[in-house]
């Protein structure tokens, strides 16, 4: 989760990286539309609107506790230029959301965050997904993020997504003092296979 602050993809840190981490995020994407009621719920993502602010808001909470985005902070990522925010939903409830922030060349993944009571059935990684697709669409030929030392299950959906840390930023996340890794994905270069089309 980005820390309450605009990205600046560009001079980021993700200049002077060796190799990336490969290519092909984008097996078994899945149609992104769900239907009947598998362990997801029969969840549909659908991009997020200024009008789902208020249950992001409350997810923030239940996620995130002391270091989760104000109300407003939320708003203004749902309408600010450069983002895309996609929304599970099933039932008419969301259950999940995720955003990117789209640089010039890289692509960052501002947060990612399932309803407590929805989690380890697979919305997760496919709200990465949808976001992973957004960024390959967009022509970005990486993606970064930041993820809090010991959010272990984050981690795990990162590093299977072929994620790697590439860095750490000391007391990033506040106010806690927890450090944030780094991590970074290049994407395949513009006509290779990539992530397939999900939505
Ligand atoms: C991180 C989070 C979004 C994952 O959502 P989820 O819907 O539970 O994840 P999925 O069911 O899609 O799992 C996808 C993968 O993530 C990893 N993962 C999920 N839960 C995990 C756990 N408890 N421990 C380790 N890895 C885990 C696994 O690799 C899993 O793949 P697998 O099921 O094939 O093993 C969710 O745990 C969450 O909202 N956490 C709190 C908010 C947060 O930390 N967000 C990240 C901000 S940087």
């Amino acid at each position: 989760m980005n820390q309450a602050v605009a990205p600046d993809a560009e001079s980021g840190v993700g200049t002077g990286v060796g190799t990336g981490v490969g290519t092909g995020v984008g097996t078994g994407v899945g149609t992104g539309a769900g239907t009947g009621a598998g362990p997801d719920g029969g969840a549909c993502l659908r991009e997020a609107t200024a009008s789902d602010v208020d249950r992001l808001a409350e997810l923030e909470q239940a996620s995130f506790g002391a270091e989760a985005w104000s109300r407003r902070l939320v708003f203004e990522e749902l309408t600010g230029p450069h983002r895309r925010y996609f929304v599970a939903e099933a039932g008419g409830r969301v259950t999940g959301y995720a955003g990117l922030f789209l640089g010039l060349d890289s692509a960052e993944v501002m947060t990612v965050a399932v309803d407590p009571a929805w989690r380890g059935r697979g919305l997760g990684r496919r709200l990465m997904l949808a976001l992973l697709t957004e960024a390959e669409r967009a022509g970005k030929r990486r993606v970064m993020l930041e993820v809090a030392v010991g959010s272990e299950a984050a981690i795990g959906l990162y590093r299977s997504l072929g994620f790697a840390q590439i860095g750490r930023r000391r007391g990033y996340y506040q106010p806690s003092g927890r450090d944030a890794l780094v991590m970074r994905l290049d994407l395949a270069p513009a006509g290779a296979a990539g992530v397939q089309p999900l939505m």
